[in-house]
């Protein structure tokens, strides 16, 4: 696979000329007047996902430079060399494959497509796993004894699952609660704890390594608490869902879903990790999950570049990023469902394209991942939609909306969509004031997402293209979007400061944290 790094192509010189002659003056109600069929030439349907890309500060020659930037950076390779299941997670020394969790069976050996000819016996092992793991989940759910399911895990092991669950909340079987319990501060565990009785509640510890502290410590407290409150049979309260199967013997746990090194935390969410959510909305709405993330896959592996939404998506972080300076994107989805959708994003882009260096481990001269931020709209209209329209800084917006409602009230739907295509309306066009407080400039970027309905297989795509965009810009800034040494340090430290918190030892600290740590101890 030969790649080479965005900015040491002809394309990206280009783009830099380009970028002063027409892109840094760029004016969208200019390009709108002057072409017609600007939406129709810039919005694209991917499976399940309808994207409205012309609002935003490019023009169709720049896109296609954009393009050229994307074959000469080598990511047609680096695409199919994950595809083909090769170890592109170098600094792990890893194979990235999340894909194949959701890839469908293979029933006929000769009718298996190019990808998964090259993992035939993963994808078995991902099929026996998935069927014991949603057996179990309809054992669950027809379990009437178990009320309620606890969730522990942080990162890839919360976020994933939460997000989901929340956003098919009209999917979600009614008899049962569902805990998240991520954060260390025994608050949270302690409040769920409150609420559940041992003998009708569902511990699922969720951790690929099982040994994160966060996730170690809330499991140790939640199975001294069931003991303490008189539950017996941790084998029928106490499940585990990790690739380190005895660390989870070791801990006493012996109900385990096991899965594999090369899925990272991050893209887990498809597979043990995606328990809670299987027993929520069901073996057959899980299986519809699964199936939406494969359709886009497989578009993301066989469209041409020019007609790919991941692609397309991801050159357009890269153009924003790299050429406009822009460092943020405000992710507004217009589904109060979608409430997690943000915080999950976060984790995705951040964790994945947060790099400094590139895969040789030199220091890149450009910026790499924008901060991703956002909350459900209308609510983000009546909290900083202010900045992103008079503020100073450009922030390129996402939206995404879906065209049909599952509840019945009238006139709220209407309304909201409404509102949706108002913010992307008023973000592009502004408004002339001349007494400065009530100006808007407009001219300011947004993409559109469109799903018809919020469902298990559409939610499955979106995530699926999300994860594909970051593995785009990740490619042609030439990192290593699969690796997250940045949360190791504050790991390390934390075990120290610990040791600290309970001696007073404050020898050889810094003087703020040597004056912290006395009046934390005071
Ligand atoms: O600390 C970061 C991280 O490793 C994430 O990448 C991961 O999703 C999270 O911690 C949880 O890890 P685990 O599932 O191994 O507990």
């Amino acid at each position: 696979m030969t790649t080479i790094r965005c900015d040491r192509t002809p394309a990206w010189g280009e783009l830099k000329k380009k970028f002063e002659l027409t892109g840094r003056q760029f004016d969208l109600r200019q390009a709108f007047s002057a072409d017609a069929h600007r939406f129709d030439a810039m919005s694209l349907q991917a499976p399940h996902v309808f994207a409205d890309l012309s609002k935003n500060l490019l023009d169709i020659d720049t896109r296609a430079c954009l393009l050229e930037l994307a074959q000469q950076c080598g990511l047609v390779a680096k695409r199919d060399a994950m595809f083909a299941g090769e170890r592109i997670n170098t600094t792990e020394n890893r194979a990235v494959m999340h894909w194949v969790l959701r890839n469908p069976p293979v029933v006929d050996a000769d009718q298996s497509s190019d990808a998964t000819k090259n993992v035939a016996s993963e994808l078995q092992e991902v099929h026996v796993t998935l069927d014991a793991m949603l057996a179990y989940a309809e054992k669950v759910r027809n379990d009437e004894a178990i009320t309620d399911i606890v969730n522990i895990g942080i990162g890839g092991s919360d976020l994933g699952p939460q997000m989901a669950l929340l956003a098919l909340d009209d999917y979600v079987l009614p008899t049962k609660r569902f805990h998240f319990v991520s954060n260390v501060d025994g608050h949270e565990l302690a409040a769920v704890l409150r609420k559940v009785k041992p003998a009708s509640t569902l511990f699922l510890i969720a951790s690929k390594t099982f040994t994160t502290i966060e996730t170690m410590t809330n499991a140790r407290s939640a199975k001294a608490w069931f003991e303490a409150s008189g539950g017996t049979d941790v084998a029928r309260h106490f499940a585990a869902l990790t690739t380190n199967v005895s660390a989870a013997n070791s801990f006493g746990v012996t109900t385990t879903f096991g899965f594999w090194d090369w899925v990272g935390g991050r893209y887990s969410v498809w597979s043990a990790i995606g328990l809670p959510l299987a027993i929520a909305i069901g073996a057959d709405g899980f299986k519809a999950f699964l199936a939406g993330a494969h359709d886009m896959d497989e578009h993301f592996r066989t469209a041409p570049l020019q007609a790919n939404l991941p692609v397309q998506l991801g050159l357009l972080d890269v153009w924003y990023r790299n050429f406009h300076g822009f460092s943020s994107r405000s992710i507004a989805p217009y589904h109060c469902a979608l409430k997690r959708y943000p915080a999950y994003l976060q984790q995705l882009e951040m964790e994945s394209n947060g790099k400094r260096v590139d895969i040789t481990g030199q220091a890149l001269p450009f910026g790499t991942s924008p901060v991703l931020w956002g909350e459900p709209g209308t609510n983000g209209q009546h909290a900083y939609f202010q900045m992103l329209h008079q503020g100073t800084d450009v922030v390129p917006v996402e939206f995404v909306a879906v065209k049909n409602a599952r509840h019945t009230l009238p006139g709220h739907h209407i309304l909201l969509l409404a509102n949706v295509l108002a913010q992307a309306q008023a973000l592009m066009l502004g408004k002339e004031d001349v007494g400065g407080h009530k100006h808007f400039t407009g001219n300011r970027p947004s993409s559109f997402l469109l799903l018809d309905e919020l469902s298990p297989t559409s939610l499955g795509a979106l995530i699926a293209l999300q994860e594909h965009r970051v593995f785009v810009s990740g490619a042609l800034w030439g990192i290593n979007s699969f690796d997250q040494w940045g949360v190791e340090l504050g790991k390390v430290l934390a075990k120290d400061v610990e040791a600290r918190l309970a001696s007073g030892d404050a020898s050889g600290l810094d003087s703020s944290t040597a004056g912290l740590l006395a009046r934390l101890r005071a």
